[in-house]
């Protein structure tokens, strides 16, 4: 890998910039000044060192979010806020985008990498992975729902939606609900109690698979996800 290619991908600036840095001769590669951007680097083996620190490359970036509402799971949108934007500059560099979608309303979990392969497994339709939210639910949830839920209900578009778990926190005229789903129909938790004759007016997605959302991350703030985090999510089978 070219030099300067690292050093941009660590958030040293663009090309032109990393150019700059180089030229001042404040990188070395194992302990000789390197000030040609095209050198050649080994990441796994060479040390890198600028203004006398080591530079760790990583190819892959991994963020979870609590994602607050008025702000769209997108990496781009002309209109709207998007949770990239919510990122520090020095995270977009690797360019991570969100890990599937959660309605602008839509609050919690979201992962967020630049890792293919990761997103993919986590979002195949095949892979069944499970999603928890929470929700408030404006009229009384019931056993029947329970049930319901459990053998696939029909949403309005004739799709019946594969088992889930209903599991009830408080009924009453404002129901308090968690609900598990293995599947990711365009707003399916507010669809499947729209087709009970039910409305989702608050919804939290509390985990993903073996990842849940960190109760001490503040509404828009993220952190990266721990090695442990990492590797659960790589080897996770539902
Ligand atoms: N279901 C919904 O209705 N909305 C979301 O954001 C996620 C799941």
């Amino acid at each position: 890998m070219r030099i300067d290619k690292l050093l941009a991908n660590l958030g040293y600036g663009s090309r032109k910039d990393v150019k700059k840095i180089l030229k001042t001769g404040k990188v070395s590669v194992n302990g000789g000044i390197v000030k040609d951007p095209k050198f050649h680097i080994n990441p796994d083996i060479d040390t890198v060192v600028l203004n006398g620190e080591e530079l760790h490359y990583r190819p892959f970036i991994y963020l979870m979010m609590n994602k607050p509402q008025g702000v769209i799971s997108a990496t781009e949108d002309l209109r709207d806020q998007t949770v990239i934007d919510l990122l520090a500059i020095e995270d977009t560099v690797l360019k991570p985008f969100p890990v599937g979608r959660l309605d602008k309303d839509t609050e919690g979990l979201l992962l967020l990498t630049n890792d293919g392969l990761l997103s993919h497994q986590l979002l195949s339709p095949k892979k069944h992975v499970p999603k928890t939210y929470y929700a408030v639910v404006k009229g009384e949830v019931t056993a029947q729902d329970i049930l319901t839920f459990k053998n696939g209900v029909t949403l309005d578009d004739g799709y019946q939606t594969k088992p889930a778990i209903l599991n009830i926190l408080k009924s009453g005229l404002r129901s308090e609900i968690e609900l598990t789903i293995t599947e990711g129909k365009f707003h399916q938790v507010k669809r499947m109690f729209a087709a009970v004759g039910k409305k989702v007016v608050y919804l939290k997605r509390v985990s993903m698979g073996p990842l849940y959302l960190d109760d001490d991350l503040a509404l828009g703030e993220y952190r990266e996800l721990t090695e442990a985090e990492v590797t659960l999510l790589k080897e996770y089978t539902p």
